[in-house]
């Protein structure tokens, strides 16, 4: 780094003259947008990457949440968690659901298996679960509760990019899931997204949805929307792509240092890896317990900023405590405790490909004062 800020994260950026070689061909092609050569090579090259059948990109990573639940026609009740980016519960809000907050599980900060069925009414139709911060959710027991009553499964994967379970990716779980490729993300497209799904026969009704619901010049299939991702950036996302391993590879090594410094620091908590997960180390979140600390979480998130170094109290204040939802009957603190105790400790560390070592030195030695 060059300034003295040490930021969160910072954006995975290709190289400008490849970028340059690929933008000339856009523009002697004149085809800019809707299904171009760049568009197609991408979700090939997705689909292999991320060793999953079929993908179809979008313009950013909240379009195909809505349109998953669209195409999955999802109506009544949606079971979700509170601790997550809005734009996992507005999503459900924007397809005329209702959202229903069932509490975390404190080992993963993902949705309380345990906690679902309790949740469940005649008028749920869905389970939308995120992999928060890439840490898988528990699928097979999600799985296990969908079947027995009906329900579809989405999950939000915005976090899950590259993430595998025993060699699998976790993108294969559930009906559809859905990614980000926004700019703070492990790989990204500045803007960008996708949803991934079993069968042909879906990506092609997922790739109508996203153009209008046109399936020809004159057939409009369904309500569809427009979520199309255009030349400029599937060319810049073939690029990031070569890079996201050694990308994934220098995140991990910032969680090691991190690690290995924080372990023996009293009150300061953290996930460890899971030896049967390929982890994408999207973020490094660390949980300050007052008491034991000696400092609160807000002490030591401001003591951080004044010296420059700008964590992220993600994901701080709960959804279910936003103005939208907080008098839904499940937004209760009673319900969600395990979610109210980790947004109020919780803070994201910097943490990206381009961290120097002195740049994660600054940082734990505020922790460590
Ligand atoms: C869990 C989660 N879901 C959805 C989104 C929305 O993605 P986008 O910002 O690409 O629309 C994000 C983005 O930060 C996210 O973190």
């Amino acid at each position: 780094m060059n300034n003295d800020r040490i930021t969160v994260t910072s954006p995975l950026l290709p190289d400008l003259d490849e970028l340059q070689v690929m933008l000339k061909e856009i523009w002697g092609s004149r085809w800019i947008t809707n299904n171009g050569i760049f568009h197609r090579r991408l979700e090939s090259a997705l689909a292999e990457y991320l060793k999953v059948p079929f993908i179809s990109i979008f313009t950013n990573g909240t379009l195909p949440l809505l349109t998953a639940l669209q195409a999955l026609r999802v109506t009544g009740e949606v079971i979700t968690t509170p601790y997550s980016f809005v734009a996992t519960t507005h999503s459900i809000w924007w397809n005329g659901c209702i959202p229903v907050f069932v509490d975390i599980d404190p080992a993963t900060g993902n949705m309380d298996p345990n906690k679902i069925e309790a949740a469940i009414t005649p008028r749920t139709s869905a389970i939308m679960p995120v992999h928060v911060y890439g840490n898988p959710c528990n699928t097979k027991a999600i799985k296990e509760i969908a079947d027995k009553y009906g329900l579809k499964v989405i999950y939000d994967a915005a976090h899950a990019f590259g993430v595998e379970v025993n060699g699998e990716s976790i993108l294969n779980e559930g009906d559809l899931s859905t990614l980000s490729f926004h700019a703070t993300k492990v790989f990204n497209t500045i803007e960008g997204g996708a949803m991934v799904m079993h069968d042909a026969e879906t990506k092609k009704q997922i790739d109508y949805l996203k153009n209008f619901g046109f399936a020809g010049e004159t057939e409009v299939v369904g309500p569809g929307i427009n979520s199309k991702i255009d030349e400029v950036r599937a060319a810049y996302g073939l690029l990031n792509l070569r890079l996201v391993d050694s990308a994934i590879e220098a995140r991990n090594q910032v969680a090691v240092k991190y690690r290995d410094a924080l372990r023996n620091v009293p009150g300061i908590t953290f996930f460890d890896d899971l030896p049967s997960v390929r982890h994408n180390y999207s973020y490094f979140p660390i949980f300050v317990d007052a008491g034991e600390y000696g400092m609160t979480r807000d002490e030591l998130y401001f003591k951080m900023k004044e010296r420059d170094v700008l964590g992220r109290r993600y994901f701080y204040p709960l959804i279910s405590d936003l103005s939208p939802y907080r008098n839904l009957p499940s937004a209760t603190k009673d319900n969600l405790p395990m979610a109210h105790k980790m947004a109020d400790q919780v803070i994201c560390l910097p943490l990206h490909h381009d961290l120097s070592y002195e740049d994660i030195e600054r940082v734990l030695t505020i922790i460590e004062y």
